[in-house]
């Protein structure tokens, strides 16, 4: 039964509050994966907008950020499993992330929705529609940071 959770839980089937609470080391290395991988989140936003906003993009370029972005984006639904909130350790993921989980569900997968369209507009190599889409993806950012992620911890 657990191998089935974790499974539904890697294919994002699963809201945070379904998957089996971690604890001690397990907990810590999913804290790490999940601050690793915002961080690339980040670094592949950064790239991405600097293409974008040249006025003159790179479309391999931008092809290539965007295919690292939606492969992050998939991933990030297995980045809060209970038991990885601030009452553990030091974190920028606020307790809310377990008390709503279906809010925050949805910001995840409105997050990966914007990274999927925007990998797609990418491949066609049609600057205009990536950049709509670029903008769409930010707005996924700042709508889960909003609510779920605190930068004083
Ligand atoms: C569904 C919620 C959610 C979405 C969507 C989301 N984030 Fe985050 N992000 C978080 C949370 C929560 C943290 C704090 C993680 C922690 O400290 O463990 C975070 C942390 C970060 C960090 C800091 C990483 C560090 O080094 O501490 C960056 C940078 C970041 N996000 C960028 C982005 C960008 C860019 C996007 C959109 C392309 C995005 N995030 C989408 C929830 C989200």
């Amino acid at each position: 039964m657990r191998k089935i959770l974790f499974a539904l839980a890697a294919l994002g089937l699963l809201s945070a509050a379904a998957t089996p609470k971690l604890s001690g080391a397990k907990a810590k290395a999913v804290m790490h994966e999940r601050r690793d991988g915002m961080e690339k989140v980040g670094k592949t936003m950064k790239s991405l907008a600097r293409q974008i906003k040249s006025g003159a993009p790179d479309m391999a370029d931008v092809q290539n950020h965007a295919a690292v972005m939606n492969g992050l984006a998939q991933k990030a639904a297995t980045w809060f499993p209970a038991g990885t909130g601030p009452n553990v350790r030091k974190t920028g993921a606020k307790a809310e992330i377990w008390q709503k989980p279906e809010d925050f569900a949805a910001k995840m997968k409105a997050f990966q929705i914007a990274a999927g369209t925007l990998n797609r507009a990418a491949q066609t190599g049609n600057a205009a529609s990536a950049a709509a889409a670029f903008s769409d993806l930010g707005k996924s950012c700042k709508a889960c940071h909003d609510s779920y992620r605190t930068e004083h911890h």
